[in-house]
């Protein structure tokens, strides 16, 4: 185990899944799933397409509930009802669509959703001066460098867009932070950015879930790993538990990827 685990003075997980299942109608979309997000660690979840990944999301994030099994907030059992609940609990969910407004300006976006009553007063009389302010500080604590907070958001990359994206929700306080699939869309070296970022939020303690397909993405940033296939865990595992490689044969299936490629090589001629 690296460091991670064990300890009896240890505080319980921000968010712990506990034997969870979810079925849409007859489909089995997740069965007997457990995982833990903890503040300052990166879980990450991989799984191929129809794995169950957006479901496991949206369980943790109030848009569906468990049929099965225990959803646990800070060590104790808890039921959203919307995802307004989860977001108050400090759960910030940054969707591959990302929910932001093309022809608004950065620091427009930034704010957007975001609610007077909920901990900033002075944004009560919207002031855009100190908000162009407060977005160009924010995405420089986490080292992103903008030319210009007025630049329309749909004039960023995909990766910066990322990156904007989890600056926001590390300013406003997210205690967990769950990123569906952040670097599917994204060039080798873009990718490598927003992972920074990621590692960034779990430096200031943050608790990040990283849903990916790619485990060369997760493996460096990761502290836990869940696998998922067909709905149902193929392993859990700590960091020390694992390595990339055997993460990387899980994930391909193993003898299955043995066998497509004996079928795809061509016969000797
Ligand atoms: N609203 C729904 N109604 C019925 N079946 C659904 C619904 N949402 C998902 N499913 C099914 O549940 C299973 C898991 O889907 P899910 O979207 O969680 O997978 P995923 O791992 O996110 O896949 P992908 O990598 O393609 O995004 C799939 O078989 C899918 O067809
Ligand atoms: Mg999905």
């Amino acid at each position: 185990m690296s460091g991670v685990g064990g300890g009896a003075t240890q505080s319980p997980p921000l968010l712990e899944l506990r034997d969870v299942g979810k079925d849409y109608g007859s489909v089995i979309a997740l069965d007997g799933i457990s995982t833990t997000v903890r503040a300052g660690e990166v879980t990450c979840v991989l799984g191929d397409n129809g794995a169950g990944k957006s479901t496991l999301i949206k369980i943790l994030s109030g848009v569906h509930r468990p049929d099965r099994g225990e959803l646990l907030l800070d060590g104790r059992p808890v039921a959203f009802g919307a995802p307004r609940d989860a977001l108050d609990a400090g759960i910030a969910t940054v969707y591959q669509d990302l929910a932001m407004i093309p022809l608004m300006a950065i620091w427009r976006n930034f704010f957007l959703g975001a609610e007077p009553t909920r901990g900033w007063g002075p944004f009560r009389r919207f002031d855009a001066a100190t908000a162009r302010e407060t977005t160009r500080r924010a995405l420089a604590e986490m080292g992103i460098d903008l030319r210009d907070p007025d630049q329309p958001v749909g004039t960023l990359s995909g990766g910066e867009r990322q990156s904007v994206a989890i600056a926001r929700a590390v300013h406003f306080g997210a205690r967990v932070l769950i990123l569906d699939e952040p670097t599917s869309a994204l060039g080798v070296k873009q990718a490598g950015v927003v992972l920074r970022y990621v590692a960034q939020a779990r430096d200031r303690g943050v608790g990040v879930v990283l849903i990916t397909h790619n485990p060369h993405h997760a493996y460096p940033v990761g502290d836990r790993f869940l696998l998922l296939n067909r709905g149902r865990s193929l392993g859990s595992f700590a960091k020390g538990e694992v390595d990339r490689d055997e993460l990387t044969r899980l994930m391909a299936g193993g003898a299955e990827l043995d066998q497509l490629t004996h079928e795809l090589e061509r016969p000797p001629s």
